[in-house]
């Protein structure tokens, strides 16, 4: 096979030339804290764990193996505030021939998906010596975030300072969050929502809820890479004169990472003509710098006054 393609893959006893040829090279393992290899049963004993332990996976890349991931234990002790939590840590290597074409980024989000899809994990850690950009870099392309510096014992008993940097999963889902219309009104998802931030007005009417989706003037949903509804925006209105931001709503464990913010420019960027676009809300700080942000301003500054009447 002569694949064009970067592949990820198990490890097999046939990769052995490939393995020693890019990790005998000076200046690659050092900087992940292990020796270039001296000889090919140096690689051989390597690679024998690699199989064994099967937490390594090869890079395979125009017919041959140029790199290796692998998914290793975080350092528990350094970090017991995710006891709780399912994590992993990745580390990777690239043979040097290969260096500044994107292909390990490519991979280790290849790897990424595969961890929180397939495996369930909650948080994956990724480190590298301070001094090593190249490492940085790849995590900064990938979405990892700074969380602490530590030291970290090497394979060669030396100790290192690191950058430690993780990847949540609600982080890596909110990265490929899709906004596209909600017209498949499904009773369960909308309610999961609503409870979500306890609005019970809507819930304990959920005939109500129903009818108001089916007469909505727009509805949009963001949507998780696997499918999952995580916020909505819907608004009544004649689309020409007004348009009413009638209900957003974003999960709370996906806010403060732009959805909400999405959502409300997807929906106003559907009615560029429309000549006012109104909402009710929350008179709370949280709610007036979210709107703010985004160019509304408080009636109250038009010479202006809401009214409202309920029907309880
Ligand atoms: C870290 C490593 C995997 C990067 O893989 P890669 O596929 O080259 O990654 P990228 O192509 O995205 O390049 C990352 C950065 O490396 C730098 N870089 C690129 N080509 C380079 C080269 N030939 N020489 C030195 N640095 C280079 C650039 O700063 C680049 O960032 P940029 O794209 O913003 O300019 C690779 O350098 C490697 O295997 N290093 C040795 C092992 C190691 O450090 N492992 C990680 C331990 S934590």
């Amino acid at each position: 096979m002569n694949r064009r393609e970067p592949l990820i893959r198990k490890m097999t006893l046939d990769d052995l030339d490939d393995l020693y040829a890019y990790a005998s090279v000076d200046g690659v393992g050092q900087m992940a804290g292990w020796k270039p290899h001296e000889s090919k049963e140096e690689s051989q004993k390597i690679l024998d764990m690699f199989i064994g332990h099967k937490k390594t996976f090869a890079l395979e890349y125009q017919g041959k193996v140029i790199g290796s991931l692998g998914i290793e234990q975080y350092n528990e002790d350094h970090f017991p505030e995710f006891a709780d939590k399912k994590c992993r840590k990745i580390g990777y290597v690239l043979s040097k021939e290969y260096w500044g074409q994107g292909l390990m980024p490519e991979a280790v989000k290849e790897v990424i998906r595969y961890l929180f899809e397939e495996v369930g994990l909650d948080v994956i850690f990724c480190g590298h010596f301070l001094w090593n950009k190249q490492s940085q870099r790849v995590q900064e392309k990938c979405g990892f975030k700074h969380y602490a510096f530590d030291t970290y014992e090497t394979k060669v008993d030396t100790t290192e300072e690191d950058e430690v940097n993780i990847l949540t999963r609600e982080d890596w889902q909110a990265e490929s969050v899709v906004i596209r219309d909600y017209d498949a009104f499904d009773r369960n998802e909308i309610m999961n929502l609503y409870t979500s931030v306890g609005w019970t007005n809507y819930t304990d009417h959920p005939q109500m809820l129903e009818k108001a989706y089916m007469n909505s003037l727009c509805t949009l949903g963001a949507y998780t890479a696997d499918n999952s509804l995580i916020g909505i925006i819907r608004a009544v209105g004649d689309g020409a004169s007004i348009l009413f931001i009638q209900d957003i709503i974003v999960l709370p464990e996906f806010q403060r990472r732009g959805i909400g913010t999405a959502l409300l420019r997807a929906i106003i960027s559907r009615y560029p003509d429309v000549y006012q676009t109104e909402l009710m809300t929350d008179n709370t700080d949280k709610t007036i710098a979210f709107y703010k942000s985004l160019g509304f301003t408080p009636a109250t500054e038009f010479g202006c006054l809401g009214f409202m009447k309920l029907n309880t």
